[in-house]
């Protein structure tokens, strides 16, 4: 049996305790696949940032609020790297470049805010295998072509987020795989439950 590595959800990068910046995932994809993944028996650690959802069965659970947060809980996970990583997250490319210790009074915040970019996990990390996806808004294809290149990956999951049925917070996905080969595979509207089985096999038939 395999070990998985799965990130979902997605991160929040603080300003000071009570403001952030994140984004509209709710961690669906990557519980689908950690799901996926311990029914066929896999060790599966998924590391979620702050998502509303049960943790699937035989999944061993990492909570993690940023995205620096998560770069070094997968790090841990990953270990020697001899395992698949799934990353799902919808990780915050940019963090504000400080994070106040108190609330910052309204009256004395400015009204720009200095941003720093976010280290790229799924590009940085050494492990086996690697599967990503690109969520697009337009240019799709190409998109996800130039990231599974970048990235050095198996395979990226593409899906066009403007499509109906697609993307953050639906119960389904209308995605296409495309694979380190170049192979195209088109898959119709299904369950997340459904696509994340199908990446599960994919993972399995890598050596
Ligand atoms: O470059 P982009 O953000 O579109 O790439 C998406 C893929 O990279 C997803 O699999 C996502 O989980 C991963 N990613 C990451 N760390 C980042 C940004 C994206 O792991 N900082």
């Amino acid at each position: 049996m395999g070990r998985y590595v799965i990130t979902a959800g997605p991160t929040r990068e603080h300003l000071d305790p009570v403001r952030f910046l994140t984004n509209p995932s709710t961690g669906k994809m990557g519980f689908a696949v950690a799901r996926a993944a311990a029914e066929r028996g896999h060790d599966v650690a998924l590391i979620a940032g702050p998502v509303a959802l049960k943790t699937p069965k035989g999944v061993r659970r990492i909570d993690v609020t940023s995205a620096r947060d998560m770069l070094a809980a997968v790090e841990d996970a990953i270990g020697d790297g001899d395992c698949v990583f799934v990353a799902t997250a919808a990780v915050a490319d940019w963090r504000p470049a400080s994070c106040a210790d108190r609330k910052l009074k309204k009256g004395l915040m400015s009204d720009t805010i200095k941003l720093v970019r976010n280290p790229d996990i799924l590009k940085g990390v050494k492990c086996r295998h690697k599967i990503g996806f690109a969520a697009e808004t337009n240019d799709v294809m190409s998109e996800a072509a130039r990231k599974c290149r970048e990235k050095g990956l198996a395979m990226i999951v593409a899906n066009d987020v403007t499509e109906k049925g697609a993307g953050f917070g639906t119960d389904t996905n209308r995605v296409t795989f495309l694979k380190a080969d170049g192979s195209v595979e088109r898959l119709p509207l299904m369950s997340k439950l459904a696509v994340a089985r199908r990446i599960v096999r994919f993972a399995e038939g890598l050596a």
